[in-house]
C-alpha cells in the first residue's frame, strides 16, 4: 500500500480575479493530524475541496504518496470526506447510508451490516438505523456523516467543521472518537475548525490561514508561544503585545528596551535577525507575566510598573488588568492560578511586572502591513 502522505506544490485557486488560495506548498505527513485554522473566508474549505478533488485547481499539483492525483476524480483518491454540507443519500436508511461505502468496496452484506451498526454505536445513534436522513436533526445527520466516513477506514480523512452542530458534551465525545480513530488506524487527517481550543488539543500541527495564504504552520506550541507575525499572536488566545526596540543579542535571546526606553527586558529572538535599535513588538502571554508588590523603598528604573485597573477571578484563573506607569505602553493583562488570597490585589495598587526571557518573543513590526491586507501575492515562506 502506498504511503498516505499528502503534498501540494504551488496549488492555487481563483474565482475570477479573486484569489481564494494563493500558490501554496504544504506537506502533510503519513499519519499526521493537521488542522486548518483561520478567519472566515481565509481559504480553508477551498484547500480541502482541492485536496478532495471536488474543485479543480488553476495551478499546481496534489500528490498522495508518490501518486499525482491533481486531476483524479474524488472516488479515485483514497480519501474520506466529512463536509458540513455533505449530504446523506435521502432515499436510503441511515444504516444503508453508512454501509454504502462498504458495499461499493464489495464487503459482504452481513459484514457491512455489522460494521454499520458498530459505527452507529460509536456516534451514539444505535436506535436510528432504520430511519431516513430527513427524520434526523442536523447534529444527528452530522454524526451519521462521520460514521459513514469512518466505517471504511480510508487512509486519509478530510473534515470540514465536522462537529460544528453538536453540543459541548457530544462534541467532546466525538473529539475523543476522532482522536482514537487517528491513533488506532494511523489515518492522516486534515481537519478544519473555528474552535481554537479544539485545534490546540487535537492537532500535531496547525496551519493558520489568512486571506488565501498560509500565515504560519507549526505545532500548537509554536503558534501559541512563538508566533511569527502579529496576526498569529493576535489570532490565538489572549496576548500582550508591547512596542520595543532591540538592544543586544545574548545567545538566542535579545535585550530589549520597552516603551519610552526606561524599561529593560528580554525576549526570545524568535528567528528575527534585526539590527540593534530596530523597533519591534514583543509578545508575552498573560500566564507568563509575573506580578509582584514593588520593593518597599525603591522603584528600580528597570522595572515595569503598572496600576491595577481591574481584577477578575474567573474560577481557576485570576486575571489582573494593568495600566503601565510608562504611558508609551498599552494596557496589559496577567493571569495566574487563583489562590485563596486572590483578594489581596486591589484596584489602583501599583505592582511590578516581569517575565522570563524565554517566555517572551520578538515579532518583526509589520503593523503597517495590517492583518486585513493580503492583496499582495508575495507569498513569503
Ligand atoms: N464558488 C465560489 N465562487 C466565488 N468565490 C468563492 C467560491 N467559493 C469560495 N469563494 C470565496 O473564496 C474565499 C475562501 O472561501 P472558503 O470557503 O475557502 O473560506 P473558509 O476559510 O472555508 O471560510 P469559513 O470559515 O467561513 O468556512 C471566500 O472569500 C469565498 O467567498
Ligand atoms: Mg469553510
Amino acid at each position: 500500500m502506498s504511503s498516505s502522505s499528502l503534498s501540494i506544490q504551488g496549488l492555487a485557486k481563483r474565482y475570477g480575479a479573486f484569489v481564494a488560495l494563493a500558490p501554496t506548498d504544504l506537506v502533510v505527513a503519513d499519519g499526521e493530524f493537521l488542522t486548518l485554522l483561520g478567519p472566515s473566508g481565509s481559504g480553508k474549505t477551498t484547500l480541502l475541496s482541492l485536496l478532495a478533488g471536488l474543485v479543480p485547481p488553476d495551478e499546481g499539483s496534489v500528490h498522495i504518496g508518490s501518486d499525482d492525483v491533481t486531476y483524479a476524480p474524488p472516488y479515485e483518491r483514497d480519501i474520506g470526506v466529512v463536509f458540513q454540507n455533505y449530504a446523506l443519500f435521502p432515499h436510503m436508511t441511515i444504516e444503508e447510508n453508512i454501509a454504502f461505502p462498504l458495499k461499493m468496496r464489495k464487503v459482504p452484506a452481513a459484514d457491512a451490516k455489522r460494521r454499520a451498526r458498530e459505527a452507529l454505536e460509536m456516534v451514539h445513534l444505535p436506535h436510528i438505523a432504520g430511519r431516513y436522513p430527513r427524520e434526523l436533526s442536523g447534529g444527528q445527520q452530522q454524526r451519521v456523516a462521520l460514521a459513514r466516513c469512518m466505517v471504511y477506514k480510508p487512509s486519509i480523512i478530510l473534515m470540514d467543521e465536522p462537529l460544528g452542530a453538536l453540543d459541548k458534551k457530544l462534541r467532546e465525545h466525538m473529539q475523543l472518537e476522532i482522536k482514537r480513530l487517528h491513533r488506532e488506524m494511523g489515518t492522516t487527517i486534515v481537519y478544519v475548525t473555528h474552535d481554537q481550543e479544539e485545534a490546540m488539543t487535537m492537532s500535531d500541527r496547525i496551519c493558520l490561514m489568512n486571506a488565501g495564504r498560509i500565515e504560519q504552520l507549526g505545532t500548537p506550541a509554536d503558534l501559541y508561544f512563538r508566533p511569527r507575525s502579529l496576526f498569529v499572536a493576535d489570532f490565538l488566545g489572549e496576548s500582550n503585545i508591547l512596542p520595543a526596540a532591540l538592544r543586544t543579542r545574548v545567545g538566542d535571546e535579545v535585550e530589549i528596551a520597552l516603551g519610552g526606553g526606561g524599561v529593560a527586558g528580554r525576549a526570545l529572538a524568535n528567528g528575527t535577525d534585526l539590527a540593534p535599535g530596530t523597533p519591534v513588538r514583543v509578545m508575552v502571554r498573560p500566564q507568563n507575566l509575573t506580578v509582584a508588590r514593588r520593593p518597599q523603598n525603591a522603584a528600580s528604573p528597570d522595572a515595569l510598573e503598572g496600576r491595577v485597573s481591574d481584577v477578575m477571578v474567573t474560577g481557576s484563573l485570576t486575571k489582573v488588568y494593568m495600566e503601565p506607569l510608562d504611558r508609551n505602553l498599552p494596557p496589559l493583562v496577567a493571569a495566574f492560578p487563583t489562590r485563596n488570597d486572590a483578594d489581596a490585589v486591589r484596584i489602583d495598587d501599583v505592582l511590578t511586572l516581569s517575565w522570563s526571557g524565554r517566555d517572551a518573543v520578538v515579532i518583526a513590526d509589520t503593523a503597517s502591513a495590517g492583518a486585513g491586507a493580503g492583496a499582495g501575492a508575495a507569498g513569503a515562506a
